[in-house]
C-alpha cells in the first residue's frame, strides 16, 4: 500500500469515526463541509489526481471515490438517526405511575344464581331435573292439563300462538306431561325454563322463569306438598319468613292453592311491589287432577301426586331486595355488578 493509499484510508476512518459521534446536524454540516465541501480533504485528493502516476491515479482513484460515497452514506444515516431522536424524545412521556386499567371479573346473573340455588335445595330434597321446548303444542300446555278450547282458563293467561297448534309455553306445567308420558310413578321432578305471556308491568315480565315441581307415588296428600314447599321456602330465605297458602284454582291440579311470602322490600307494611296488601305471589300449587293422570294413562285410583310452578324473579325480587322486574332483562352494570 503506497503512502497515499494509507492516508485516504486513514482519512476515510476519521471522517467515519467523527460522523458516528456529532451529536448535531450542525456537527454534520461542519463534517460535511470539512470532507466533501469544494476545499474538503477527500475532494483535495480527488482533484489532485490528475496529477499523479497513472497505476496509481487508479488505484488512488478507485479509493477516493470510494471514500466519498461511503461518507456521503454515513452522513444521511446519521442525520437520519438524529431526527428519530429528536421525534422520541418530544413525544408525550409514559407516565409509569398512572394506575392501570382494572380488569371486570364476569358474574353470575342474579336469575342465574337464585335458579340455581333452588334447583339445589330442590334437587337435595330428592328432585331431578327435568328440560323441555319454549316452542310448545297446544296439547301440551294446554289439553293434556285439563284446558280443552274454549275453556274460560285460557284467558288466565295470554298466550302468544305460531299457529292454532304450536305456541310459546305459558308456564312450565306442560313438563309434567312430557315427563309422565315416558316414566311410569314414582316420580319426582323438577323443571326449570323460560316461560312467555302476554304480560308487562313492574311484577309482570313477557319471557320470564318458572321452576315447575312434580311428585307422584302411592300415598301423595296435600301435607306432603306443604310440607316440601315450606321446607323449601325455610330454606332459600330463613325459617322466619311469612308464608301463607290460599285456596285457588288450576285446572289441572284440585284443591289448588297459591303461596305468598311477606313482602320483605316493605316487611309487610305495603309497598308498590306486593300493590299495598304486604304479599307477594310466589307459587301455584296443587294436588295433580285425575283427568291429568288420565290423559298420561295413570290409575287416579293408585296414584296421588302434587305439582308446582314457581316465579324465578319473584323469588329474587324478594331474596335481592329488588322493586321493578324489568331490572333484571335492563342489562344494566351497575345493576348488575351489585350481586
Ligand atoms: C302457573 O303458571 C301454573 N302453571 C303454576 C302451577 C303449577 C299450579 C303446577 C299448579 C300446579 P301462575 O300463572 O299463577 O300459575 O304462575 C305461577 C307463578 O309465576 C306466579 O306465582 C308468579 O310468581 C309467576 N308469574 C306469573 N306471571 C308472571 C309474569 N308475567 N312475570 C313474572 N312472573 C310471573
Amino acid at each position: 500500500m503506497t503512502l497515499k493509499e494509507r492516508e485516504v484510508e486513514e482519512l476515510t476512518e476519521a471522517a467515519l469515526r467523527e460522523i458516528a459521534e456529532a451529536g448535531t446536524d450542525a456537527d454534520l454540516e461542519r463534517l460535511r463541509v470539512h470532507y466533501l465541501g469544494r476545499k474538503g480533504a477527500i475532494t483535495q485528493i480527488l482533484r489532485s489526481l490528475g496529477r499523479m502516476a497513472p497505476e496509481q491515479r487508479r488505484e488512488v482513484g478507485r479509493q477516493a471515490n470510494a471514500a466519498k460515497e461511503q461518507v456521503e452514506a454515513a452522513l444521511a444515516r446519521r442525520l437520519e438517526a438524529l431526527k428519530e431522536a429528536r421525534a422520541r424524545r418530544a413525544a408525550p412521556a409514559l407516565d409509569v405511575t398512572l394506575p392501570g386499567r382494572t380488569a371486570f371479573l364476569g358474574r353470575l346473573h342474579p336469575l342465574t344464581r337464585i335458579t340455581r340455588e333452588i334447583c339445589d335445595i330442590l334437587v337435595h330434597l330428592g328432585f331431578e331435573i327435568a328440560e323441555g321446548p319454549e316452542v310448545e303444542l297446544d296439547f301440551y300446555n294446554f289439553e293434556a292439563l285439563n284446558i280443552p278450547a274454549d275453556h274460560p282458563a285460557r284467558d288466565m293467561q295470554d298466550t302468544f300462538y305460531f299457529n292454532d297448534q304450536v305456541l310459546l309455553r305459558t308456564h312450565t306445567s306442560p313438563m309434567q306431561i312430557r315427563v309422565m308420558e315416558r316414566r311410569r310413578p314414582p316420580v319426582r321432578i323438577i323443571a326449570p325454563g323460560k316461560v312467555y305471556r302476554r304480560d308487562s308491568d313492574m311484577t309482570h315480565s313477557p319471557m320470564f322463569h318458572q321452576v315447575e315441581g312434580l311428585l307422584v307415588d302411592r300415598g301423595v296428600t296435600f301435607a306432603d306438598l306443604k310440607g316440601v314447599l315450606t321446607a323449601f321456602v325455610h330454606q332459600l330465605f330463613d325459617p322466619d319468613v311469612g308464608l301463607r297458602f290460599r285456596p285457588s284454582y288450576f285446572p289441572f291440579t284440585e284443591p289448588s292453592a297459591e303461596i305468598d311470602i311477606a313482602c320483605v322490600i316493605c316487611r309487610g307494611q305495603g309497598c308498590r311491589v306486593c300493590s299495598a296488601t304486604g304479599w307477594l305471589e310466589v307459587l301455584g300449587a296443587g294436588m295433580v287432577h285425575p283427568a291429568v293422570f288420565e290423559a298420561v294413562g295413570y290409575d287416579p285410583e293408585e296414584f296421588t301426586g302434587f305439582a308446582f310452578g314457581l316465579g324465578v324473579e319473584r323469588f329474587a325480587m324478594l331474596k335481592y331486595g329488588i322493586d321493578d322486574i324489568r331490572l333484571f332483562y335492563d342489562n344494566d352494570l351497575r345493576f348488575l355488578r351489585q350481586f
